[in-house]
């Protein structure tokens, strides 16, 4: 009886503190960035063994976290990718910081959460270039992760859903809230200077809001590389046309998450622009037909930076050894 009063209280003082928080909450095309909800605690640590787990790799050295490094803002902080073999990828990889709040993943939104998405990289030829049948061969033949994927699925028998279904659940607990933009969004006026909050009036002003709003500031609508003055690059992705096959989708993208964007440079799909300085430039010229001041880029950039939030902290996790019945790692053709 005394559990439950105390219960009780407990859940109507959280009450009243979300809805003093959501009341204090700015109107405003930006929202801020919530902890991460509804979380399943025993698949989330599974899954972020698998995250940061090479062996699921063909070469058994290239894990999620070697392109979506989470100490350095979730993505390699390089043009394209290095995948097996050294290759050179394609395209850009986009952060996975914040990636849960996206409304499909990949650039061109071909894959519809992040279950789906985390089957790709494993089984991608110029990526980890593993199959899904040798990374259950791998997993299943490493007793602590069978008796792990026992507690937390129920069942000795490893599959490929389950590997996707940990990795996608790991990856939600990847958001990034608390930066400075956040806290004045929920009433602090003292956590922007003045330099920054002339840089979000120009923000919205401008109408880079049209594109980037919402939690994620992108990641929830599909628009044109070059609205007003077409993109020049070598790249050659032409988006969105990929999945739908429709000709006006072509060099449709889908709009990248602004959340930590001080930290996951190059920028574009191409990664041709290397500071927040030049993409800045950019948009504003190609996405709106406009040219800002010097002063003008620099506002923009320093209310860019203050959407860096709290980056993931976690303890490391230690992945179970490989024994003599794991398949050999092969880095190098033979
Ligand atoms: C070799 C580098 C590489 C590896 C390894 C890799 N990725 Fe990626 N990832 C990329 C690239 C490049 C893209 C963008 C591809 C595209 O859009 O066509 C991407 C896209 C994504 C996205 C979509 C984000 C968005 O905003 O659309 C998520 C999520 C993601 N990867 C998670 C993972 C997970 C989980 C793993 C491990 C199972 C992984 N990646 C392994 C390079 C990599
Ligand atoms: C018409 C929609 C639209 C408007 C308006 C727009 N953007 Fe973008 N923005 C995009 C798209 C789409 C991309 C990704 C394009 C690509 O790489 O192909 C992007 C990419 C970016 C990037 C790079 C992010 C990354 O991780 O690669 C930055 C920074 C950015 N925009 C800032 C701005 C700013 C600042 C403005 C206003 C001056 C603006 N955008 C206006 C659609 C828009």
């Amino acid at each position: 009886m005394k559990k439950l009063a105390i219960a009780i209280t407990l859940a109507l003082t959280t009450a009243a503190a979300s809805v003093a928080v959501v009341a204090a909450v700015k109107d405003e095309p930006i929202k801020p960035i919530r902890p991460a909800q509804e979380l399943n605690l025993a698949q989330v640590e599974l899954g972020k063994k698998l995250y940061f787990d090479p062996r699921l790799s063909k070469s058994g050295f290239i894990s999620c976290n070697s392109c979506h490094n989470l100490s350095m803002g979730g993505t390699d902080n390089i043009p394209t990718s290095i995948g097996h073999g050294w290759q050179q990828g394609p395209i850009n990889a986009p952060t996975v910081l914040n990636s849960s709040l996206n409304l499909a993943q990949f650039w061109d939104g071909r894959a519809a959460d992040l279950k789906e998405q985390a089957g790709g990289p494993i089984a991608n030829p110029g990526e980890m270039a593993s199959n899904h049948t040798l990374a259950i061969e791998v997993l299943q033949s490493i007793p602590d992760y069978v008796r792990e994927f026992e507690l937390v699925f129920g069942s000795d028998k490893i599959t490929i859903d389950e590997v996707t279904q940990a990795i996608a659940e790991f990856e939600k607990t990847l958001v990034t809230p608390n930066s400075p933009f956040d806290l004045w969004l929920m009433g602090d006026e003292d956590a922007l200077t003045d330099k920054e909050k002339a840089g979000y009036k120009l923000f919205k002003d401008s109408g880079c809001v049209a594109c980037h709003n919402g939690a994620a500031v992108g990641g929830n609508s599909y628009q044109k590389m070059g609205s007003v003055e077409p993109y020049q690059t070598d790249n050659p992705a032409e988006g969105r046309v990929a999945v739908t096959k429709k000709d006006a989708d072509r060099f449709m993208f889908k709009v990248p998450t602004l959340r930590n964007v001080e930290l996951t440079y190059p920028y574009f799909h191409d990664g041709a622009a290397q500071t927040l300085g030049e993409a800045v430039e950019i948009m504003g010229r190609i996405q709106l037909g406009k040219k800002f001041t010097e002063e003008e880029n620099a506002q923009i950039v320093s209310f860019l930076k203050s959407l860096t939030g709290d980056q993931p902290s976690f303890q490391m996790p230690i992945l179970p050894p490989s024994n003599e019945n794991t398949p050999k790692p092969e880095p190098f053709d033979s």
